[in-house]
Parts: structure tokens; C-alpha cells; sequence
């Protein structure tokens, strides 16, 4: 049981720095890892360890910054110059800050709330003054190093400051750093920037306080802990590590993989038990999948509900679209935004769909542009079917069609336009007026037969060949 876990806890994440490394104008901690921006993620998961504080250092590109950041209820404060971590986090003003403060890199996009609480809880538990968490992996590269005298934690030296020897430790510094508000306060203005770099590290902090003997510890976590992002690299490779843990989870909880190594699924998203998901399919932002249902290979979701024993088959593309329960679309559906297809409705392929209403048992099998509609129930859209909804004079108009009408194949209709219940529509048909329930409406050029002609006209042909 920990001693003072009422202790108010305050997280600064530091997200000034410019990210050289990653070679885009992005500000570093905006790039987004499976769907969200990273500064996100240790947001999320800070407020989730119980931070009743989260305060954000923003620099470079701040104004971008605070446009994520701020809707999240964090408090942004400003360093100017980027000067090192150490200057970073006096900027937070540790002297306004009561209780512990966890220290930690906006970049580090992995961290779980369970972390933060578990380093914490170690941190009280032991009374510590300061600790920094740290993880043993196989290549260190520029990570800081920890160096232990006879076990016990001396200090962190910089890759860039380090001999041949250090370099050689495995033992690194993760950058999350847990310490006691007055004990920042104090040893903050003592570091200083005599190092390669001319920066105030704020690992300085680590020597500063066992030299003074103050109880500083180190925390061994895990090598999950120490994945930050400092070039296309390293995020691609986060990216890549929290798509496997969301598809882990929906395991756990019953939805089945063909191979979950493809699976790309946002955070965000909610997936019912026994839902089939194949190989290289996408589902991002708010969206939610009911159970049974099967979504095919080559698929993206976007904000899309789709509810119970859906099949969405291979390479179909939905945006902000809702599925109700039996519904089948694809393969090569387009649903774009306002779409709402109604149970046991069929979408085939090569349909294109927007701001549509798509009733009941109402089946559209092939190659149609329905836009700004609304469709009965059991309606049959023939193949090739086009809702002319865009006038000359640039507005949108709406197609109206009731229950059970049958649209021949090729039909067009002419917007502003209504059809009522169990009206025909002949194949071919140009509807420009509208069509009263249970009508028969033919709107196509009559046919025209001339008999013989084109026997007649071979033989012309060949007479005037012959007289040449
Ligand atoms: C830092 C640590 C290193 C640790 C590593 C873990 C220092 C001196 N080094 O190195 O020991 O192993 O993290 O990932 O702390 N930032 C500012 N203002 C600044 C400088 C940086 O806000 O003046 C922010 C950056 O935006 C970033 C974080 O601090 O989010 C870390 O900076 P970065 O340059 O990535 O430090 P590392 O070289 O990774
Ligand atoms: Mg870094």
C-alpha cells in the first residue's frame, strides 16, 4: 500500500523541440502513430494514471501544437529558445507545483496509464526523492546511458558524452523521470550546460540529487517503455507496435484474424466478438462493428457504424457510412459520407453512394452513382443506374423513390425528382418529371427498324466495287 497515494500528481510532457530528425515540417510530436498525433497518446495516458495536472511544453510549431493539445484540457507553457530538457521543464514552473511530478517525452507515444501508475506507485512505495525509469535493450544506440556504481544508479551520460565504455552499457534511460515537486524546484536552476551539446539536461538532475544523498532510484521497466520517435523510422515502427496491441486486444476479446500481422486497426475503434476481419483491412476514427460480421481484404472504414452479420466485401471504401444489421456490400463499394444502407439491403459492385437513404431489402448490384437520395424498402436499382443530382446551376437537388419500384437497368434520373410506391421504370429511361405510385414510366427513344437495309446496302456496296 503506498504511503501518500493522495499526493496530487502533475505530469509535464515535453514537446517543444524542433525533431531534426525526422526531416518534415510537422512539428515531431503531431506525427501521427496508428491514426492519432503522439503527444496525444501521452496525454491520454497520463490523465488515465490519475494526473490531476497534464502541463505541456510547446515550442517549435506551438501554434499547431495547442490546437491538439488544448481541447484536452492541458495547460501549455512556452519555451522559446530550445536550451535542453532541463530548461524545457523549468519552464513549467516546478516551483507552482505541489505533490509528485512525472517527467516525460512527448515522444514516447507507447506509454500506457498502467505504466505511469505502476512508476508511481514505485516511486511512493519506496519514498523515493527522484527515479527515472529505465529499460535494458539490445541496441542503446543514442539513448542515455545508466551508469551503476557496486549496482547502485550514479548517473546518465548522454550517447554524445559518452566514452567507448559507457556506450557499451545496455541499461538505458527511457526519459520518464518520476520526482517530488520541491525536489525539482531546488535542483532545476543547478544544472548546468557544460556538456558537447551546450543543453541543460534534465538527466543532470539524476547525479545532482545522489550526490547530495538524496533517494534516487532507478526503475527497470520494459524495453515497450523506451520506444520514442525521432525519425520516419522509429514511427513507422511505433505505428506499427500499436496496431499489433489493438489487434492483440480484439483477439482477446473474440474477433478473428486471418493474419493479424495486417490488420489495421485505430485505437478508437470498437469491434464485436466473432466479426472476421481478413488480410489488409483499415478501420480508423469513431468507427464500430457489430459481431458476425465478415469485412473482406482491401477494405477502409472511416467513421462508419456497421452493425451485426454485415458483409463488406473485398476493396470497398466507406466514410462516416452506417450498416444496419444483414446488410451486404461490395466488392468495390464506395459509401461516402450521410450513407445509411438499411437491414438486409444490398450494395454490389462498383456502386457509388452519397448522402443516400438506402431502404430495407433494396438491392443496387452494379456499377451505380446514387447521390442525395432516398430509397425505399425493396426497391431493385438496375445496373447502371445514375441520380443526375448536380444542376446547371451548381446546386444539389434530391431523388425520391418509394417502396418497392423496379429501376430498369440504365435509368437516369433528373433531380428534383420523386417516384412513388411500386412504380416501373423502363430500361433506358431519361426521368425528368415525376412518377405517380404504381405508374409504368418509359422515358428513351423509340426504336427504329428498317427491314433489309442491311443486306440492301452490302449489295449497293458491291455493285459500286464491281463498276470501278
Ligand atoms: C532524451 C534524454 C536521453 C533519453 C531519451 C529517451 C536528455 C538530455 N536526454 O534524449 O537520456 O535516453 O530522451 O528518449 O534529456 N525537448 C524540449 N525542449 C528542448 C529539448 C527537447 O521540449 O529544449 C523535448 C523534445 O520535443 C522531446 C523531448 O524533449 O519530446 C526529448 O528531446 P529529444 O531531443 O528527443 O531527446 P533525446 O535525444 O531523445
Ligand atoms: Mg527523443
Amino acid at each position: 500500500m503506498s504511503v501518500n497515494s493522495s499526493e496530487k500528481l502533475t505530469v509535464i510532457a515535453l514537446a517543444a523541440g524542433k525533431g531534426t530528425r525526422m526531416k518534415s515540417p510537422l512539428p515531431k510530436v503531431l506525427h501521427p502513430v496508428a491514426g492519432r498525433p503522439m503527444i496525444e497518446k501521452v496525454i491520454q495516458a497520463s490523465k488515465g494514471a490519475g494526473a490531476a495536472e497534464v502541463r505541456v511544453i510547446v515550442g517549435h510549431g506551438q501554434n499547431l501544437v495547442r490546437q491538439v493539445v488544448e481541447p484536452m484540457g492541458v495547460a501549455c507553457y512556452v519555451q522559446e529558445e530550445q536550451l535542453g530538457t532541463a530548461h524545457a521543464v523549468r519552464c513549467a514552473k516546478p516551483e507552482t507545483i505541489e505533490g509528485d511530478v512525472v517527467i516525460m517525452n512527448g515522444d514516447h507515444p507507447l506509454i500506457e496509464a498502467s505504466d505511469i501508475k505502476d512508476f508511481v506507485r514505485h516511486f511512493r512505495d519506496e519514498k523515493c526523492d527522484l527515479a527515472v525509469v529505465t529499460a535494458v535493450i539490445k541496441t542503446p544506440g543514442e539513448f542515455g546511458r545508466i551508469v551503476r556504481h557496486r549496482g547502485e544508479l550514479a548517473a546518465i551520460v548522454e550517447a554524445k558524452d559518452a566514452s567507448v565504455e559507457t556506450l557499451k552499457i545496455k541499461e538505458i534511460n527511457t526519459g520518464i523521470y518520476v520526482v517530488k515537486g520541491s525536489v525539482l524546484a531546488e535542483y532545476l536552476p543547478k544544472i548546468s550546460n557544460n556538456n558537447s551539446k551546450k543543453e541543460f539536461y534534465i538527466t543532470d538532475l539524476i547525479s545532482l540529487c545522489i550526490s547530495d544523498k538524496l533517494r534516487v532510484q532507478a526503475i527497470q521497466s520494459t524495453p515497450k517503455v523506451a520506444v520514442g520517435v525521432n525519425n520516419q523510422v522509429e514511427l513507422a515502427k511505433a505505428t506499427r507496435l500499436l496496431f499489433k496491441r489493438k489487434a492483440m486486444r480484439l483477439m482477446e476479446e473474440g474477433v478473428l484474424m486471418i493474419d493479424p500481422r495486417t490488420v489495421y486497426v485505430e485505437e478508437s475503434v470498437e469491434i464485436g466478438a466473432g466479426t472476421v476481419l481478413y488480410p489488409n483491412v483499415f478501420i480508423r476514427g469513431r468507427s464500430k462493428v457489430g459481431s458476425f460480421t465478415v469485412i473482406e481484404s482491401n477494405s477502409f472504414i472511416s467513421d462508419s457504424e456497421i452493425g451485426d452479420s454485415v458483409q463488406v466485401r473485398g476493396g470497398s471504401y466507406l466514410e462516416q457510412t452506417k450498416l444496419h444489421n444483414k446488410v451486404s456490400v461490395g466488392p468495390y463499394a464506395r459509401l461516402r459520407p450521410e450513407t445509411e444502407i438499411f437491414e438486409e439491403a444490398h450494395v454490389g459492385n462498383f456502386v457509388e453512394m452519397k448522402k443516400v437513404k438506402f431502404g430495407k431489402k433494396s438491392k443496387a448490384g452494379h456499377l451505380t452513382y446514387l447521390g442525395d437520395a432516398e430509397i425505399g424498402e425493396e426497391v431493385n436499382v438496375g445496373c447502371g443506374t445514375i441520380t443526375c443530382n448536380y444542376a446547371a446551376d451548381r446546386k444539389k437537388y434530391k431523388t425520391k423513390i418509394g417502396n418497392r419500384v423496379f429501376v430498369g437497368s440504365d435509368t437516369q434520373f433528373v433531380a428534383p425528382i420523386e417516384v412513388g410506391d411500386d412504380a416501373i421504370i423502363g430500361s433506358g429511361s431519361t426521368i425528368t418529371k415525376n412518377v405517380p405510385a404504381k405508374a409504368l414510366a418509359v422515358a428513351r427513344g423509340k426504336q427504329f427498324v428498317k427491314e433489309n437495309y442491311a443486306v440492301k446496302a452490302t449489295e449497293q456496296e458491291v455493285a459500286e466495287t464491281e463498276s470501278k
